[in-house]
């Protein structure tokens, strides 16, 4: 008994998080908080309105998961913490980071509501206890509508990804969404990236907004090397799968600009042997949750998706991120790379680039300050030159590991 009591005080403690919350923690093995959550977390508690910016993988979504949990009447059945988000698998990785935290005592319900998914079954639920929603714009919008979800009591609201949440393409939505929630609430907005004009705009919904900015030298992670392959559209996909061979990925992501390209690039690595499949917004809700199921159980090795996994995704054992086709603008660059090398992981990212990329190539490597190291591949060789040494390769392969098939490295975090 007292043992227990010892291990839920810990440096949360400090910051003012309750027993209920860090005994979980601890059981998770987390006991100190990172830089964003020693910085976030009291301002949040005393009321403040955030704008947080910190680098991927550094811990924002317990930063704000935890002071929102100590803002929650149980007491009363209104809807109290409402989290936006991009992406449906981050609202639902976000309620599951959630759930993590509570026991049958604490007595606080939670709902994800993302589009895909039953609306009968989430209108049923939201007529029942629910005190934190975590959802998607399109579905929380269609709730609004319908008049089946009620935000006049939310006292605070989180943007995860806000620099996207804020961005052109989601901007009606969310402010759709703001003006159902009382002016007196509590804001808070998470990302890695956060762009001058955004902090501008947000500064509208937001009372005397402070800002946490976990600055070093680096805006990606330190830990996760960066690599640039330069190919031919031709040879792009042979390149691909020398660097998936050499690199052994224990689990991988391949980045593709398009929805038709992520599925062609899968089917033909699946073709070809590889343990793969897709993630994007073409495919059936059912199938998105029993592709991200099985990547995070590691049944999975290699995941072809869209920018829908770029933004948030948590899942533990990616070493590699491979851009297969050249991220468009630095915020991109940075948050699919940030799916690998994160709360202190080692990670390695590879960006393939042809001539006719150079110039997004040249925008990446100005946003880094620096130009990346440059990986050889054979394929990348001349045609003569690659024919022999493909040869001489495929001998020296012969007794290799496969990325081909299942590995049995240990996941190591957690
Ligand atoms: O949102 P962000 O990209 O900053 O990271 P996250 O999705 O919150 O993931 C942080 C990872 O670090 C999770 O796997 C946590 O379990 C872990 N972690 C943490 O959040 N806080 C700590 N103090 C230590 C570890
Ligand atoms: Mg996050």
């Amino acid at each position: 008994m007292r043992k227990k009591e010892v291990n839920s005080l810990n440096e949360f403690t400090d910051l003012g998080i309750s027993t209920a919350w860090t005994s979980k923690l601890t059981e998770k093995h987390i006991e100190s908080p990172t830089p964003v959550q020693q910085e976030a977390i009291p301002l949040l508690l005393n009321g403040d309105d955030v704008i947080a910016q910190a680098k991927t993988g550094t811990g924002k979504t317990f930063a704000f998961l935890l002071p929102l949990l100590e803002k929650i009447n149980t007491e009363k059945n209104d809807i109290q913490g409402l989290i936006v988000t991009p992406t449906r698998e981050l609202a639902l990785q976000i309620t599951e980071e959630l759930r993590g935290l509570l026991s049958d005592e604490s007595g606080v319900h939670v709902l994800a509501a993302y589009g895909g998914q039953d609306v009968d079954q989430q209108i049923r639920r939201l007529n029942e206890h629910v005190h934190i929603v975590v959802a998607t714009p399109g579905r929380l919008l269609d709730h609004i509508r319908r008049g089946t979800v009620d935000l006049t009591d939310v006292s605070m609201l989180v943007l995860d990804e806000a620099d996207q949440m804020l961005h052109i393409g989601f901007l009606d939505e969310v402010e759709a969404i703001i003006r159902e929630t009382p002016f007196t609430r509590q804001t808070a907005l998470f990302s890695a990236t956060m762009p001058k004009e955004v902090r501008q705009l947000a500064k509208r919904y937001m009372r005397n907004p402070r800002s946490v900015h976990v600055r070093s030298k680096e805006v990606t992670v330190e830990q996760t090397k960066q690599f640039v392959v330069e190919t031919t559209d031709r040879r792009k996909q042979q390149a691909l799968c020398e660097v998936i061979d050499e690199v052994q990925p224990f689990l991988g992501i391949i980045f593709c600009r398009t929805k038709r390209r992520v599925s062609k690039l899968c089917d033909e690595l699946k073709a070809k042997g590889y343990n793969i499949d897709e993630l994007h917004g073409d495919l059936s809700q059912a199938k998105r949750e029993r592709v991200m199921k099985r990547f995070r159980d590691a049944e999975l090795h290699l995941l072809a998706a869209t920018d829908v996994a770029a933004r948030g995704l948590d899942v533990e054992g990616v070493t590699h991120v491979f851009n297969y086709d050249i991220p468009q603008d630095m915020e991109s660059y940075i948050h699919r790379i940030g799916r690998t090398g994160r709360a202190g992981e080692e990670g390695e990212a590879y960006t393939f680039a042809a001539l006719k990329d150079k110039d997004f190539l040249r925008l990446i490597e100005s946003g880094l300050g620096r130009t990346l190291e440059r990986k050889e591949v054979e394929s990348a060789a001349p045609p003569a030159e690659s024919v022999k040494s493909r040869t001489s390769n495929r001998r020296g392969q012969a007794d290799r590991p496969s990325a081909r098939q299942p590995q049995q490295r240990k996941k190591n975090r957690r």
